[in-house]
């Protein structure tokens, strides 16, 4: 079983890397496969409202802009996905909610395409703002028809500069047991 996470953090190894490493290091260790993608800071656009992808039905985004087409790939090939992001201004990056948007209307586009996969969010933030951007990447999943694990406390961590985050052991605690149940999910759906 694959996992792709995407880090949508322009910081390639700042808080929200970290936070996802430690999801993944977990799910290796039960045997995941996995691929962290760099989304911050990518020249990736926003949905241009065109449903052209309804047209189409290819799924991919019509949009022939950047790389969203690989990273729509990617969610396709996936059992599982991971959306990181920082906080920015009490909701997810640019770059997150591009990938939401043209993703999202695809999925839609392709009759739910993305039902039944595995979604969870993980957020680095330096004080508030973390629930606001981890139910945006929430929301996404959910219409999506997919399946969200949960954890010991929502999925986020406290940090500033970049590895801070690695001192707040209640998030990174958090992060490790959502790595836990996020592979217990997965083998139970495809046992
Ligand atoms: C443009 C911008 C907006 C930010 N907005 C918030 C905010 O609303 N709330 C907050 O607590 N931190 C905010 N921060 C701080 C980051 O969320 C925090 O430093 C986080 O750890 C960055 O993760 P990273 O190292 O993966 O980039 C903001 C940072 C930037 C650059």
């Amino acid at each position: 079983m694959k996992v792709v996470a995407f880090n949508g953090s322009p910081r390639a190894k700042g808080n929200t890397y970290n936070g996802l490493i430690t999801v993944l290091e977990e799910l290796n260790r039960e045997g995941m496969e996995t691929e962290l993608v760099q989304l911050g800071g990518r020249k990736v656009y926003g949905c241009m409202a065109c449903f052209k992808c309804y047209e189409n039905k290819n799924k991919r985004c019509a949009r022939r802009d950047d790389e969203m087409n690989t990273f729509i790939d990617k969610i396709v090939e996936a059992d599982g996905v991971i959306i990181g992001s920082p906080v920015y201004f009490s909701n997810v990056s640019t770059e997150v909610k591009a990938l939401i948007d043209r993703c999202g209307m695809v999925a839609k586009a392709n009759d739910d395409m993305l039902q039944k996969k595995v979604g969870a969010g993980v957020i680095a933030v330096r004080r508030a703002g973390a629930t606001f951007a981890y139910s945006a990447i929430n929301f996404f999943f959910g219409i999506s028809q997919m399946i969200i694990p949960g954890s010991c406390y929502w999925n986020m961590g406290l940090g500033r500069n970049p590895g801070e985050i690695l001192k707040d052991e209640e998030g990174i605690q958090t992060f490790k047991v959502l790595g836990q149940n996020m592979a217990w999910l997965l083998k139970k759906l495809h046992e």
